[in-house]
């Protein structure tokens, strides 16, 4: 794990979109793996400007997002389809199109069976190249609630009471009117991705990733799988950094060695 400590969530979504520009520069037509939530916006942000550059483009890529609500209109603006399509589709964006942005399918009758399509979607493209990640002040990653499998693949889940607080902000800050399942990618899934990227940002998320960095692996906090992957990249603030004991060393290692191949 290479950890990066940045004085702002501005700088590290900088670094990011800069890890993921140099990526695609050595490896054109990637495919890449898509969070939403508030964490990847100013990165996705930037991703915009470097395709506006001629730096960056998703032109030819295939992109995969990380989960999705169960029970939405299609046309609900917080349906993550929609969410990303807004960020990243299209030639004002980032020269993603809208049949190259692959998400679960909920308008199947059976959200169990969206799930093992999505999960075969990915595998038949070959896989994620570099997966762009948040964390839940719950240590979820993707909607990979606490107390699940390690080993999960792509499933219909619930969302934490944590979680639908958390995201009521998205809901008039009415956690009654979040979705109650979602179909999320498992956390084998992204354990699959060649690449992680993974950014958190505040206060509200200093237990998880002082857990995600240095607490034991545990089904209590998902995310301490990724100290199983052998390429993740975690950018954080210096707000949510500030319980990790070994910051010292992160920082040393950030600044002498190789982050990503
Ligand atoms: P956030 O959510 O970026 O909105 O904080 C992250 C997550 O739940 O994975």
């Amino acid at each position: 794990m290479r950890v990066g400590i940045f004085n702002s969530a501005e700088e590290a979504s900088k670094e990011g979109a800069k890890i993921i520009v140099e990526f695609f520069s050595r490896k054109p037509a990637s495919t890449l793996g898509l969070a939403t939530g508030s964490t990847p916006l100013m990165l996705y942000a930037e991703l915009r400007k470097a395709y506006a550059n001629g730096d960056f483009s998703l032109h030819n890529s295939l992109a995969f997002a990380l989960d999705e609500y169960v029970g939405m209109d299609s046309d609900h603006p917080q349906l993550y389809r929609n969410v990303l399509k807004e960020e990243l589709v299209g030639d004002d964006k980032t020269g993603l199109s809208d049949a190259n942005l692959r998400t679960p399918n909920i308008s199947h009758p059976d959200p169990d069976v969206a799930a093992i399509n999505y999960e075969a979607a990915i595998q038949a493209a070959g896989g994620v190249d570099l997966q762009i990640l948040g964390i839940g002040a719950d240590g979820h990653i993707g909607f990979n609630e606490p107390g699940g499998s390690l080993s999960s693949l792509t499933h219909h889940e619930v969302l934490a009471s944590q979680t639908l607080e958390d995201n009521a902000r998205f809901f008039d800050k009415d956690s009654d009117q979040v979705p109650r399942t979602c179909i999320t990618q498992g956390l084998k899934t992204i354990m699959n991705a060649k690449n992680l990227l993974l950014l958190a940002f505040g206060e509200s998320k200093r237990e998880a990733v002082t857990q995600l960095i240095e607490g034991p692996v545990s089904a209590k906090w998902p995310s301490t799988v990724l100290q199983h992957h052998p390429s993740v990249i975690v950018l954080v603030d210096e707000a949510s950094a500030g319980d990790l004991e070994l910051s010292e060393l992160y920082r040393t290692r950030w600044q002498m060695l190789k982050h990503i191949d």
